[in-house]
């Protein structure tokens, strides 16, 4: 049983009854901005485009993906446009105790993925903060917000077949693998994992641990 981020109460108490399970969920769907143990996610703003030009102009986390300045431009914009149009998009990633901009996590819309469920948890982060869990605990946050706070039914995530890290992610986010095929870039293969609100909502009900 966890506490409601929103509301305060406990899950299981709102759910208990139609009515404050009705209100719980009026409260969350306005939620924008998340906080975890280290993280503040909040809305993507136009500024963050210089950030995000920053953060991809790093070798290492663009990954062999080609990111000219219009290209991150356009990525900028569609976080704003996300947010405005559906009210969420991709979060930019704050560190709790410096403030310092840590990279792009969240729900983000893939437009052209040519598969039937579009909305993906992404995470690009600085260099300098990998390692840390951090992607980990944003994504876990993201589908919680997909699922608990805009009524989503599946979430996927999209990588590079050879990606080992950000695959890594996804299964420890929850996510399982749905298969490989090619998108965007014929010599790249990619793969795309999935979870759905039940396998999101048993996962969470799960005890932590258990007695030996
Ligand atoms: C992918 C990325 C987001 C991971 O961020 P992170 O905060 O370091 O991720 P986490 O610490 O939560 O988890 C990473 C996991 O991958 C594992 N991992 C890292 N590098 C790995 C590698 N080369 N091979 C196998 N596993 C690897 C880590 O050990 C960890 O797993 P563990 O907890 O079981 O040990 C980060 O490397 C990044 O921003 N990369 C550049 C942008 C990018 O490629 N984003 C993904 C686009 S799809």
């Amino acid at each position: 049983m966890r506490t409601c981020a929103i509301v305060g109460a406990r899950r299981a108490r709102c759910q208990a009854g139609r009515e404050c399970v009705a209100v719980c969920f009026a409260a969350m769907s306005r939620i924008e901005t998340m906080q975890t143990t280290r993280l503040l996610l909040r809305p993507w703003r136009e500024e963050d485009g210089v950030e995000l030009q920053r953060l991809f102009t790093d070798p290492d986390v663009a990954g062999g993906r080609s990111l000219p300045a219009d290209r991150i431009a356009r990525l900028a914009e569609s976080s704003v446009r996300q947010w405005r149009a559906n009210r969420f998009g991709p979060w930019a990633a704050i560190d709790k105790v410096t403030g310092a901009w840590i990279g792009r996590i969240g729900l983000d819309a893939l437009d052209d993925w040519p598969g039937p469920d579009k909305i993906e948890v992404g995470f690009e982060l600085h260099k300098a903060w990998w390692g840390r869990g951090l992607a980990t605990e944003g994504a876990r946050a993201a589908l919680e917000f997909g699922f608990e706070c805009k009524g989503l039914e599946r979430i996927i995530s999209v990588t590079a077949a050879a990606h080992a890290a950000a695959r890594r992610v996804m299964e420890k986010a929850g996510l399982t693998y749905r298969g490989t095929r090619y998108w965007m870039n014929p010599d790249v293969p990619v793969v795309w994992y999935g979870i759905d609100r039940a396998a999101w909502t048993a996962r969470e009900a799960a005890p932590a641990f258990r007695a030996l």
